[in-house]
């Protein structure tokens, strides 16, 4: 009847056809459609699909009748037309392909097992994580299963394209087919003004069409009937790459633009999804693919949808689904859209059998199982669905191991994560974790873990890095119990110039083995006075052994791995970088936080000789804040320095970029990223600048793992042969370094052929990605403040620096950041950051004793002491004795301040010793105590409180001399009451050290097997 009236055909005509209809229906229990029948009940159903905005084109829709298509390959070739025909047109038509109807009752109609016929995969990765697009995750699995189909390419990717499943009907079996090239229009995504979003390597189809649908129509279901319309960009940008279900890009996209998503208020979810729409709609329009934008289509289907109200007083609509889902407000159906009301109206387009049906049916027929081999396969298939059940339920419940480390300067957190890296591709591993700042509480984190590695250093004098005593704390406490029964391992971070060698880690070691964890080697040291890269190995050898042994991983992949590790195999990067200048579009930046600004406001040279050897730098913040405490004194202030700009100019050249232009990194697996980066350290995205002048440390020695990186960009083979050499043989390396002076920013100077000025723009970009995560990282450097807030406020603070010299073979070498601080202009903007040492504050009570020792430098924080007495309100101050040791007069460095803080009052005795002044016999710190033992004597029984600075042989020969004069049980006494307080600099025997290293990496070269051999050993 509706066919009759709305074409036009007269009431006899319609009376004629029905009666036709009947008469077939009772020979034949069904009839058949006309063409025109069938076109218009087509399009009919379209007009009634409540979900559809595009329906204005309802007339447009034509058809291909296919139904007499008799095999499943008539079916694919009938596909095949319907989407030649899309593709070869200048805009995409509306076509329905109609096969044959199901014959009334008896479920027998053709089907299409895929949702639409062009569609992308989703493969299975590790633990949850996914690749491609999830909508398809049970199609997927389906066809490998049943069909044992494999994505055309080497590896999963994110956009296989689908087979196309036909069944002509329940009595045939199922068969996949390929699509060919000619029928597919891929679309690849580019944004015009955001590099970022380009290169993430987006695509999408041209053609959207729906396959697993049924056309009811004038009784007769037909059951495959593809229909397409051309997409409105929202489906693509905003649903299919926006959902958190599907693709969940908007993070990637948000990164790629440089917009922190750390944070809500950027809006990082709104500006992603417009650049996303913009993306996608500009690729298809210069691709001249038919595309129509949500405010066009909105305010077509605005007036469509009146013009049907007015004259056919219907228009079935799901608001949800035709308002679009982005800018949704901004359409003028916003409003009074929800009024809309879905309900069905024959014909109409239904969906059709689920996937799961499709396969019950299939598999109750013995399609899948029916001759030997394929139920063999397929019970096999079954044992190993079984047998990674049976896994995943493991891994539910064992996360796998965890790397925690202590860093107090971040060589040992680069080692963890270079750790964790090695280890997470072939093992499930958690992300490392400080220590320090755990972000997660400890009593969950160790649930279901197999195995903790745990990575630290030692500072001060034998101390674990600070803020790591939060996790021994929780090892004591009741809470702790949770590690009993865990495996684990430790690696030590120190340096033999230290009298307590290691003991932070071997500290950890202890306190694990008391709250019950067990070891599964001895703790291997690693020292940095030589072999360091060795001793890393030595313990990455024993971990592989003892995962071989517990069976978390076979033997083949245990050599493999430690092949991988020797050969400095860490796997390719898992993102890729781009570069754009920062004049291409506005964008701005994440917030980088280095720390709160301070102005350098005055330099002095100390001590009488006039040079600037030791200088005192004064430090107004920038903005300064009315009434916060910025330091107390004895706090400790890290200085970020920064390397020269035309030194990373000279660098990023050598890169073909330059400093002004922005990277991005695009991490290729959301799981690899934290917080927006793929490195904490490096900000995302960040300019050349910053990365070359203030992240990486372009001054510092190349490493073992860089040369290996490096090496696999060299082409010459002898050249390349010298670079893996250098990589593996760590006494060699660091000779040449010594010799060559080569620091990360000259190496290209070794290697000119790796240099962009040698070679493709493109390939040294690619050595950048592939160097990136092993350069080493500039890390702030820490000095003590040397005045107190009680004088200038504060927002003011004083710096003790000792411009640091030393020898690297015949050369003369300044300190990185001392010569910095040292030669600044005055009114520069530094960033520090202040870490408060409440362990190295004064005493309460100005009336409580102290005394002080310090050798060199180490008079910084009492610089501040004193001048905190000085400035003390309080009349009453109990005995304050400093004891200084320096080499000669003309390094006494605040002789002036302290002899007139004697006068003032503020110091009862000013003690110096001398070590190297002509005509002076040598005296020590030491020989200072032991002189004056009786004030020592009187100050400790006066419930006195010891505090030494400087470097770690001040500590140990002021040790030594408290100990004579008070005896080991009162020093000891004083540690454990917390009256003798230590704020250590460090070793600086350097000139030892050079040779001392060659030396150690030779000694450990010797004592260790090769790798290879390290199973049978
Ligand atoms: C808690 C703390 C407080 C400090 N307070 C002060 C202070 O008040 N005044 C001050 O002048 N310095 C202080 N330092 C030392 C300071 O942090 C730097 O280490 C020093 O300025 C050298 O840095 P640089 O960049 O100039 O040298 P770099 O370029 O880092 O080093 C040059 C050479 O010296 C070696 N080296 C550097 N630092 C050390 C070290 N600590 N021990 C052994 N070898 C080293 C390096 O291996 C390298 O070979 C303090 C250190 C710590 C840990
Ligand atoms: C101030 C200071 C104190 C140190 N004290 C010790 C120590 O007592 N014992 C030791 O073995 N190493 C000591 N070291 C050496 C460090 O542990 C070693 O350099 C380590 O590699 C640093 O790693 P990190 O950067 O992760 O903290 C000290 C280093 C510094 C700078």
């Amino acid at each position: 009847m509706l066919y009759g009236k709305e074409r036009g055909r007269s009431a006899e005509e319609i009376e004629r056809r029905i009666r036709e209809i009947k008469e077939s229906i009772a020979v034949t229990g069904t009839y058949a459609h006309t063409v025109d029948e069938l076109r218009h009940g087509a399009r009919v159903s379209w007009r009634n699909a409540p979900k559809c905005i595009n329906r204005k084109f309802w007339q447009t829709l034509e058809i291909i009748d296919a139904r007499d298509a008799s095999t499943n390959e008539e079916m694919f070739n009938a596909i095949k037309t319907h989407l030649s025909r899309c593709i070869e047109a200048d805009h995409i038509p509306v076509l329905m392909t109609v096969f044959k109807p199901e014959t009334p009752g008896a479920s027998d109609g053709p089907r299409i097992w895929n949702s639409q016929l062009l569609r992308y995969a989703c493969h299975r990765g590790i633990g949850n994580e996914t690749i491609g697009d999830p909508a398809e995750l049970a199609f997927t699995d389906a066809i490998k299963r049943h069909f044992d189909w494999k994505p055309k390419g080497d590896a999963p990717g994110m956009f296989d394209l689908l087979p196309v499943v036909c069944q002509i009907n329940p009595e045939a079996a199922p068969e996949i087919f390929e699509l060919p090239e000619e029928c597919v229009i891929e679309v690849p995504i580019h944004h015009p003004d955001c590099s970022g979003i380009s290169a993430m390597g987006l695509r999408w189809y041209g053609v959207p069409a729906v396959s697993n649908i049924t056309l009811d129509l004038g009784g007769l279901k037909y059951t495959a009937a593809p229909f397409n319309g051309w997409y409105m960009v929202t489906e693509i940008a905003t649903r299919n790459f926006g959902d958190e279900g599907r693709y969940n890009l908007l993070p990637k996209i948000a990164h790629a633009m440089g917009i922190d998503t750390s944070i809500e208020d950027t809006l990082w979810r709104d500006h992603a999804l417009a650049a996303i729409n913009y993306a996608v709609l500009h690729s298809f329009k210069r691709a001249r693919v038919s595309m129509v934008d949500h405010h066009t289509a909105a305010a077509a289907f605005a007036a469509w949808r009146a013009d049907e109200l007015k004259n056919r007083g219907y228009c079935p609509g799901n608001w949800k689904w035709i308002l679009p889902p982005t800018a949704a407000s901004t359409s003028s159906l916003y409003l009074g859209l929800n009024k809309m009301t879905e309900y069905t109206l024959k014909p109409t387009l239904v969906p059709g059998l689920g996937l799961k049906s499709l396969v019950n049916r299939a598999n109750q027929k013995g399609y899948f199982s029916h001759n030997s081999t394929q139920s063999v396969e397929s019970s096999m298939i079954l044992l190993r669905a079984a047998a990674k059940f049976k896994m995943k339920a493991k891994m539910m419940k064992v996360k796998g191991g965890l790397v925690l480390y202590a860093s107090e300067g971040g060589k040992t957190q680069a080692r963890a994560f270079a750790m964790w890296n090695v280890l997470r591709q072939r093992v499930p591993m958690i992300r490392p974790i400080n220590l320090a700042s755990p972000e997660v509480e400890f009593t969950s984190l160790f649930e279901g873990v197999e195995f903790v590695i745990l990575m630290s250093s030692t500072t001060g004098s034998g101390a674990i890095p600070t803020g790591s005593e939060l996790f021994v704390d929780f090892m004591k406490s009741d809470a702790g119990k949770v590690l009993k029964g865990i495996n684990f391992a430790v690696c030590a971070f120190g340096s033999s110039a230290y009298p307590k060698f290691c003991a932070g880690g071997k500290h950890f070691a202890q306190q694990l083995s008391e709250a019950g964890a067990v070891e599964m080697f001895p703790t291997v040291m690693v020292d940095e006075l030589g072999g360091e890269d060795l001793s890393v190995r030595d313990f990455v050898s024993l971990l592989f052994k003892w995962l071989l042994r517990e069976n978390r991983i076979t033997l083949s992949l245990h050599n493999l791995m430690l092949e991988n590790f020797e050969n400095g195999r860490t796997g390719e990067p898992a993102f890729s970088i781009y570069i754009q200048p920062r004049e291409a579009n506005g964008l701005q930046m994440s917030p980088v936080h280095l720390g709160t600004p301070a102005i350098l406001t005055e330099r002095k040279a100390l001590g009488s000789s006039g040079a600037l050897s030791t200088v005192q730098v004064s430090f107004k913040l920038a903005q300064s804040k009315r009434g916060v405490e910025y330091y107390k004194e004895g706090d400790h202030v890290a200085v970020h320095p920064k390397a020269s700009k035309a030194q990373a100019a000279y660098f990023a050249a050598h890169f073909g970029v330059q400093l002004s232009d922005n990277l991005f990194i695009v991490p290729l697996r959301e799981k690899d990223t934290f917080k927006g980066s793929i490195d904490p350290a490096i900000p995302n995205p960040c300019t050349i600048e910053h990365l070359f002048t203030t992240v990486i440390d372009i001054n510092a020695e190349p490493s073992a793992d860089l040369l290996h990186a490096l090496s696999q960009h060299v082409e010459n083979a002898e050249c390349k042969e010298e670079l893996e050499d250098l990589a593996r043989d760590e006494a060699r390396r660091i000779q040449w370094i010594q010799q060559s002076d080569v620091r990360v920013f000259s190496l290209f100077e070794h290697f000119q052929t790796l240099s962009a000025l040698h070679r493709d723009a493109d390939d040294a970009l690619d050595v950048l990605r592939d160097c990136l995560l092993l350069f080493p990282k500039l890390r702030p450097r820490f000095y003590s403040v040397s005045s107190s807030p009680l004088s200038n406020g504060s927002n003011e603070f004083d710096l003790t620096v000792g411009r640091v010299q030393y020898r690297l073979g015949t050369r003369l070498k300044l300190g990185f950041c001392s010569d910095y601080l040292a030669s600044l202009p005055l009114q520069t903007i530094v960033y520090v950051v202040n870490r408060p040492a409440p362990e190295f504050r004064l005493p309460r009570s100005d009336k409580t004793p102290i005394l002080m020792i310090a050798g060199g430098t180490g008079i910084a924080p009492f610089k501040g002491f004193v001048e905190n007495r000085l400035f003390s309100r309080n009349a009453v101050k109990g005995e304050a004795i400093l004891v200084y040791g320096c080499r000669t007069r003309s390094n006494e460095l605040y002789r002036e301040f302290m002899e007139d803080a004697v006068e003032k009052g503020a110091l009862s005795q000013y003690l110096v010793g001398l070590s190297r002044e002509d005509g002076v016999s040598k005296t020590y710190v030491s020989d200072v105590l032991l002189a004056n033992a009786e004030s020592v004597k009187r100050l400790i029984a006066h419930d006195g409180h010891v505090y030494v600075c400087g470097d770690v042989r001040i500590e140990v020969s002021a040790r030594e001399a408290l100990v004579s004069i008070l005896g080991e049980n009162t020093v000891r006494h004083l540690e454990t009451s917390r009256r003798y307080s230590l704020d250590i600099f460090g070793a600086w025997d350097l000139q030892a050290t050079s040779a001392a290293r060659v030396e150690g990496a030779l000694k450990k070269q010797n004592s260790l097997p090769p790798l290879r051999h390290a199973l049978s050993a």
